[in-house]
């Protein structure tokens, strides 16, 4: 190992070798990253860096090098864009919502009857009917929105839900202990299926069902070496958004920057997801006028979009709103009205959040994410150190907002938060932390931020992970993450 480090030019600090062994670290990939961070000498604190990159399929850090470059070219610049916003899913110009209880029932009418639909269609193991028709002791399923969920006095478990016909108690005896650990993680209205036997007034439970995922979702792959930048939580106007980072990163979309590795991969970006928060805003929370480098809300906006002018002009950015932007909070949110948007060169596609598109053929989901906290907050295991356990959660459960009350939820007539098409991509942001997951040929992303950590996030011990950029490849199916730390 040490002859093929010297024989690149690098100076081994003591100790580092045996490191390196101990911890089965590829010394090539090592030696390439040396090369990207424009360091002659192997140190143990490079080899922990790298180390953690490689943790997060960190392809390369950026760092400019003053090198003499070849000409930039660019790929995906050689491709027109194939890319359409599915309008039906997307609530901008369409909200009914007048506050009213009708629009409380139909919102819930329209949860029960997709999510339901979805659960009629799922192979079930003993192929059961519903509880409606079933006869007495036989095998059959109830399908219902959880209105309650109540430990009785001697251990045992009532669950209250709802369907068309009425309401039921769901009973789980203590004895069944696989199906009580099941049951813990289920969340108030949310739709799911029980199977077991109806005695009235019971439904005696034996499993339980969510509408998941199916399990032969095929992973979906284009010829051309085509990729998807994924951004979210810019920030744009706090005085904590890390603007010379982003400038490096968007002046590196477009070959200026980056060892070699970076700037092919840079070389296929076609299309830019934003997943909303793209300006801090204004008197979102209190106290927040002095945490404002811009405290106007049009100047926040006119410096993204003078910003986002760098993005090369053959990439299609789609934009989406989240809790900071100028739109309302609850969810979901429409698309950022055109007042804010100073039209910058390129091409653009502004929708609500969530949002569905078809790219390449990839349907792709965009959520800025507002409902994430009661999620973390609702289902064991979840944590903000991990936002990608949450996003599958939402795919098991088919649905970006399930809980109502702990989070702003419009009733529109329809329910918008419902996954009524399985997508192939899953973006979102709104917890300032990277995290990456694949979930049946599902790739789920969480893009971070570009603001650095705030008061409130070092109060709760939350660590933001800034500047890093996810690229999702359509050809190979690989997940990079650049890094636009370092100075
Ligand atoms: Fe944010």
């Amino acid at each position: 190992m040490l002859q093929k480090v010297e024989s690149e030019g690098f100076l081994l600090e003591a100790g580092v070798e045996h490191l390196i062994t101990s911890e089965g670290i590829n010394v090539d990939a090592l030696i390439e990253f040396a090369k990207c961070n424009d360091e002659f000498i192997i140190s143990t604190e490079l080899v922990h860096r790298f180390k953690l990159l490689q943790e997060q399929q960190v392809a390369c850090v950026e760092k400019p090098v003053e090198v003499e470059r070849p000409v930039f070219r660019a790929l995906a610049s050689e491709y027109p864009s194939r890319i359409e916003h599915l309008k039906e899913h997307d609530v901008s110009g369409r909200s009914t919502c007048k506050g009213q209880v009708d629009d409380f029932v139909s919102l819930f009418r329209d949860r029960y009857r997709r999510i339901s639909s979805i659960l009629r269609l799922q192979p079930s193991q003993n192929a059961v009917s519903s509880y409606t028709g079933a006869k007495r002791g036989e095998r059959c399923r109830f399908i219902g929105l959880v209105r309650s969920k109540t430990a009785t006095k001697n251990g045992h478990l009532i669950i209250e839900a709802e369907d068309e016909h009425g309401v039921l108690k769901v009973f789980v005896g203590k004895g069944n202990k696989e199906l009580m650990g099941t049951c813990a993680g289920i969340i108030l209205d949310e739709v799911v299926a029980f199977d077991g036997q109806y005695r009235d007034p019971f439904f005696y439970a034996d499993s339980v069902v969510w509408p998941d995922i199916p399990l032969n979702k095929p992973k979906r792959q284009i010829e051309e070496n085509l990729s998807i930048a994924f951004l979210s939580d810019i920030h744009v106007g706090s005085n904590l958004f890390m603007r010379d980072n982003f400038e490096r990163m968007l002046r590196w979309l477009g070959g200026d920057g980056g060892c070699a590795r970076g700037r092919e991969i840079a070389s296929t970006i076609k299309y830019i997801f934003i997943a909303g928060d793209l300006v801090d805003g204004i008197g979102v929370y209190p106290g927040q006028e002095r945490e404002l480098a811009i405290q106007d809300i049009y100047g926040q906006y006119d410096m993204l979009f003078s910003l986002l002018e760098q993005i090369p002009d053959y990439i299609t950015t789609v934009i989406v709103p989240g809790n900071h932007d100028a739109v309302r909070r609850g969810d979901p949110q429409p698309r950022l009205p055109a007042e804010f948007v100073k039209r910058p060169r390129g091409n653009y596609i502004f929708g609500s959040s969530p949002s569905l598109f078809k790219v390449e053929g990839f349907t792709s989901l965009i959520y800025h994410g507002n409902s994430i906290d009661s999620m973390i907050a609702s289902v064991p295991g979840l944590s903000y150190s991990e936002p990608e356990k949450a996003m599958v959660e939402y795919l098991k459960r088919r649905h970006l907002s399930p809980i109502y009350g702990s989070n702003h939820l419009i009733p529109e007539n329809e329910d918008y938060m419902a996954i009524s098409e399985v997508p192939d991509i899953m973006h979102m942001g709104h917890v300032h932390k990277n995290g990456y997951a694949d979930y049946r040929n599902i790739a789920v992303i969480n893009s971070g931020t570009w603001q650095s950590q705030t008061d409130y996030q070092r109060m709760q011990g939350h660590i933001p992970t800034p500047c890093l950029l996810p690229v999702y490849n359509l050809k190979d199916n690989s997940l990079r993450v650049m890094d636009f730390n370092s100075a």
